[in-house]
């Protein structure tokens, strides 16, 4: 039986940024909303400062869960860190969007600050920043082998060739904090979480049964080998601009709540039975990501190491890991 150290965490793109930017990119968010109508949560937490006071609190919890993450991924020295996050508009477009892709690639670089937003961040780093990884290559093939042949028609890629900016913001915001020096070799899995809901011709996301049965079929590929592996879930939860049940106007406390008592009781696998419909109106488009490292990981307790819910850092957002 495989030994995985399993890690959970955001990619928040306003995770790079110290809190003096974080109004700055809950007013891009919250722009996209039409008739955006903020909570009185919300509202309690702007105060009279625009939530400085918030968003300098969230950032420095943001920042000490990443800390615990990164010590741990770096006690247990894996031989691959398998990323599991969705490509949003990046690498793929409709043009050619598949389901699920492994990464089998020697190697992948990313580029944390390119956006604009990028331009202040935590690092001072320049916007051109590189960060580059060595990847598992024949631990990759032989995954997506494996993937086939137990019935997942897993795609894969050797290059990330759709833009100019390498791995997708879901990989390569964790990676920033937890190994910028690309220490391990690193496994890249996308996943189509935003499916119709990124535009017109966009094909639907996959179902969390079969998200879930995917880290399943990983697992049991991963149960045949010698490696030490750790695996990333990357992603918020439920995302305010996406919860369709309170108009994209709030993010749903409740609904995540709920899950997040599943995860610390070991109970993943019951995230199986979460509807389409579910995930739709809850805005846990993203929350996918998690699933299929739960299927990887099986049912065992997860470590909660930090959770935040303001309604001012826009999505719901969970710290776990499991040893
Ligand atoms: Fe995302």
């Amino acid at each position: 039986m495989a030994e995985i150290l399993g890690l959970g965490c955001t990619h928040a793109p306003m995770i790079l940024n110290p809190a003096e930017e974080w109004a700055d990119n809950r007013k891009r968010l919250f722009a996209r909303v039409p008739n955006y109508q903020p909570p009185a949560s919300l509202l309690a937490e702007l105060g009279d400062d625009n939530g400085r006071s918030h968003d300098r609190r969230n950032q420095q919890k943001v920042v000490q869960a990443f800390q615990v993450l990164r010590d741990k991924l770096h006690q247990w020295q894996p031989e691959a860190v398998i990323v599991i996050g969705d490509d949003q508009g990046e690498n793929f477009l409709r043009d050619n969007l598949p389901t699920f892709c492994m990464y089998t690639g020697s190697q992948v670089d990313g580029y944390p600050f390119h956006r604009p937003g990028g331009k202040v961040n935590l690092w001072e780093a320049p916007q051109d920043a590189r960060y580059s990884f060595k990847c598992p290559e024949k631990l990759a093939r032989d995954m997506v082998s494996s993937l086939i042949r137990q019935g997942f028609d897993m795609s894969s890629a050797t290059e990330m060739k759709g833009w100019k900016w390498g791995l997708p913001h879901a990989h390569i915001n964790p990676l920033t904090f937890l190994d910028p020096e690309g220490e391990f070799p690193v496994l890249p899995l996308f996943v189509n979480c935003y499916g119709e809901e990124a535009g017109d011709g966009y094909p639907p996301r996959p179902t969390a049964e079969r998200c879930y049965q995917l880290g399943r079929a990983m697992r049991r590929f991963l149960d045949t080998r010698p490696e030490r592996v750790a695996v990333v879930a990357s992603s918020s939860w439920s995302h305010s601009f996406l919860t369709h049940k309170f108009n994209c106007c709030e993010f749903d406390e409740e609904f995540d709540r709920r899950n997040l008592e599943l995860l610390r009781k070991g109970q993943g696998s019951k995230l199986a039975k979460l509807t389409p419909e579910e995930i739709q109106q809850s805005g846990d488009h993203e929350f996918l990501n998690w699933i299929i490292a739960l299927g990887v990981l099986g049912d065992r307790p997860a470590q909660i190491v930090e959770v935040l819910d303001d309604q001012s850092q826009v999505s719901f957002k969970v710290f776990a890991v499991w040893e």
